[in-house]
């Protein structure tokens, strides 16, 4: 059973999609890069046993921006779990990285008390399918309330005008679900993973792009604490059970 830290004004961001190789680390280190240049020190938990956000961690040079680190996927004897997995007191937002296979219980406990939960969706059809899964996990079995607006999908190496980049809107769309962001397909997020830096932290001239779209991100998860209180924006969702369960049954994307 996993353990996550409680405290009421962490803003405890969760990046999750089993699917591997969607952007869960590489959205988690370069937020983490976004949060770290403007300022508390930001954490990352890194949950995964591939440990790429820690590596990326190791390789971060020592004169930027400090992100504290937490390797959660480690099993260690010395401590107890939960001294492992502290977060410095002084953290405003927390990142965190989740493996490519969560059992229910874990996803339960990875979400709890999270204030945001992100999914990134590459634009494959087998993708598309895999998060609309993962997203029905989240709200039947890890029980997310749409209500609470913490459940947001990021769109990752993305061409616009494709078809099933079309279908996965409109899916979205009809679960009252945003898609927040949409990441182009760049060398600067390879640069980015190689070198332990964050796009905001390159040539502007060479990532203006690439860092607007982490930027609306940011924008959303620092909304946290609006989109929970906001009740006129809960009218427009629908029956949060029914539309889970629709989910689950259908099969809706063709090919791309
Ligand atoms: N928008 C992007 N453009 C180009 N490469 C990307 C992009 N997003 C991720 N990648 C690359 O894809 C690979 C998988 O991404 P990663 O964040 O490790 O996925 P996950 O953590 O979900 O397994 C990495 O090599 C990463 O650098
Ligand atoms: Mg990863």
């Amino acid at each position: 059973m996993l353990i996550t830290p409680r405290r009421d004004n962490l803003n405890k961001i969760v990046i999750l999609n089993p699917k591997g190789g969607c952007g869960k680390s590489t959205l988690a280190t370069n937020l983490a890069a976004s949060y770290a240049q403007t300022g508390a020190t930001p954490a990352i938990m890194d949950y995964d046993p591939q440990g790429s956000t820690t590596a990326w961690l190791e390789r971060r040079p020592d004169d930027l921006p400090g992100i504290h680190g937490i390797a959660a996927f480690k099993k260690t004897m010395q401590a107890t779990r939960s001294w492992q997995l502290r977060v410095p007191n002084d953290t405003v937002n927390l990142l965190v990285d989740s493996p490519a296979s969560l059992n229910h219980d874990d996803l339960r406990e990875l979400t709890r008390d999270s204030t945001s939960i992100l999914v990134p969706v590459l634009p494959s059809s087998m993708d598309i399918h895999a998060a609309s899964r993962c997203i029905a996990d989240l709200l039947l079995v890890a029980k997310v309330d749409r209500r609470d607006r913490k459940l947001a999908v990021v769109a990752n190496r993305t061409r616009k005008n494709t078809k099933s980049f079309a279908k996965l809107m409109r899916f979205l769309d009809s679960l009252g679900i945003p898609i927040i962001a949409v990441l182009r397909d760049s060398q600067n997020f390879v640069r980015s993973a190689e070198e332990g830096i964050g796009l905001c932290e390159m040539p502007p001239s060479r990532v203006k792009p690439d860092v607007a779209e982490l930027n609306k991100i940011i924008e959303w998860l620092d909304a946290w604490p609006q989109r929970r209180r906001d009740p006129a924006a809960t009218r427009s969702f629908g029956n949060q059970r029914t539309a889970g369960r629709s989910l689950l049954r259908r099969p809706r994307f063709g090919s791309a």
